[in-house]
């Protein structure tokens, strides 16, 4: 099962000048045309090499495979990346393309990063469909950051807003948006420990609230929205934080006024934050807004006002591009989906010895919790996994049990050699 053959060491046996000479790659900067934020039309310059053009999908390991040097990692995030994005960074990061550079050494103002952040943008637009009514801005602080720039820039301190609280994600927003408008709870899980969601029939949605918010996935509690509320105000939009779900299946953007996301756990590195927001949604920030948290500066600077986290940016478009290599969203929903069968079947038919909480219609494709009959055993669960070279199972500190990160990068293998593992494990134990 295990193997160490790398798209990039088989692009290197097929050629194995390709990084120690890298002048000769050919920079042919074929030019497209992009539509920017600011309704620009840019020159997109994709500057292509032997050694950075990415290997077709059967040149590839595939998906079931994992170097024998590598963990799973079952993260909630940071977390488990690509093999063969990090293999194509790890042969770029001393000297980009040809440029005589690393990305991390690159101007953000430069041609080469510019070519970079707009192919990133390009992909993700591809990915996700995203209409051309929406900016998208590749931004820092995290989605935490966000929690106050959504109130900041789409309400006024007397504004309604309305605030759906299905796991410790949507209350971190709840509460941060309290000191910028007058959020309104119509609905939270908390006494139901966050296990589930409600029909939106039952939700006392606010006829004028300015926006709904959810989060879309519940890193923490495994709780997934898998069809979205609409605001009850025609006017009114829906704010979605994706940070554990982003580009783990397709989404119809229009449905939603603003989405955002980390990057840390399906698309890149911690550093990043993505925000996909209506243009018309911008350019009414509160006028206590920090520079930083207000959209209309960054989507009028494209992403660049300051500087940007370049080489997480980077990242991200290797991830785009992996993603779309893939054959898409809706292929990468068929790999999570079948992903997580695998994991919550084993769950539901271990006779209790693993529970998972979470009610089945809105369990996460992502994040998986559970926990043991015998909570006794969970440390010694969590230590023989690692010893198997699977980490990072134990449970958020907040909810105890043990939870498993599935995300895109994630591998089937993973998921079955864990699996195997929580069989062997209650054989013995049971
Ligand atoms: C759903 C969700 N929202 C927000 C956050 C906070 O993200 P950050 O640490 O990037 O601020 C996380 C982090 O795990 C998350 O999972």
């Amino acid at each position: 099962m295990a193997t160490a053959t790398s798209p990039h060491s088989l692009l290197l046996q097929k050629n194995p000048n390709i990084l120690k000479n890298p002048t000769t790659h050919s920079n042919g900067f074929p030019v497209t045309s992009v539509r920017t934020n600011t309704n620009v039309d840019v020159k997109l310059i994709s500057i292509k090499c032997a050694a950075t053009t990415t290997p077709h999908i059967q040149d590839r390991p595939s998906a079931q495979t994992q170097s024998q040097d590598r963990v799973f990692n079952f993260a909630a995030g940071p977390a488990t990346l690509p093999e063969n994005v990090l293999r194509k960074a790890e042969s770029e990061l001393y000297n980009w393309r040809g440029s005589g550079m690393s990305v991390m050494e690159m101007s953000h103002r430069g041609k080469e990063f510019l070519s970079i952040i707009q192919k990133a943008e390009a992909d993700l637009r591809a990915l996700l469909d995203i209409p051309s009514e929406y900016a998208v801005l590749f931004l820092q602080g995290g989605a935490t950051t966000q929690f106050a720039a959504i109130p900041l820039n789409l309400c006024k301190p007397d504004d309604p807003v309305d605030y759906l609280v299905t796991g410790s994600w949507g209350d971190k927003a709840f509460k941060e948006a309290q000191k910028f408008c007058k959020p309104k709870l119509i609905w939270s899980g908390k006494s139901e420990k966050y296990t589930k969601i409600p029909s939106f029939g039952e939700l006392e949605k606010s006829p004028d609230a300015r926006y709904l918010h959810i989060c879309a996935n519940e890193t923490i509690h495994g709780v997934e929205f898998k069809d979205y509320p609409n605001p009850k105000n025609p006017n009114g939009i829906l704010i979605a934080d994706m940070s554990s779900n982003f580009c783990s299946k397709p989404v119809d953007v229009s449905k939603f006024g603003v989405i955002y996301a980390g990057a840390q756990k399906n698309v890149g590195p911690s550093g990043v934050t993505i925000v996909i927001i209506r243009k018309d949604l911008i350019g009414n920030a509160q006028g206590i807004t920090p520079v930083m948290l207000d959209y209309k500066i960054h989507a009028e600077n494209n992403s660049l006002y300051n500087t940007p986290p370049c080489y997480g940016i980077y990242m991200c478009g290797l991830v785009f591009e992996d993603l779309l290599e893939q054959g898409g969203l809706k292929e990468v929903e068929k790999k999570n989906k079948n992903k997580a069968d695998v994991l919550y079947n084993a769950i539901d038919q271990s006779n209790g010895f693993y529970r998972c909480p979470v009610e089945k219609s809105v369990r996460s494709l992502m994040n998986v919790p559970f926990t043991l009959e015998k909570s006794e055993l969970e440390a010694e669960f969590v230590k023989e996994a690692a010893k198997e070279k699977m980490i990072q199972l134990k449970g958020h500190r907040s909810v105890g049990g043990m939870r498993a990160s599935i995300y895109n990068a994630m591998s089937l293998a993973g998921v079955e050699k864990l699996v195997a593992f929580m069989k062997d494990f209650q054989a013995r134990h049971a």
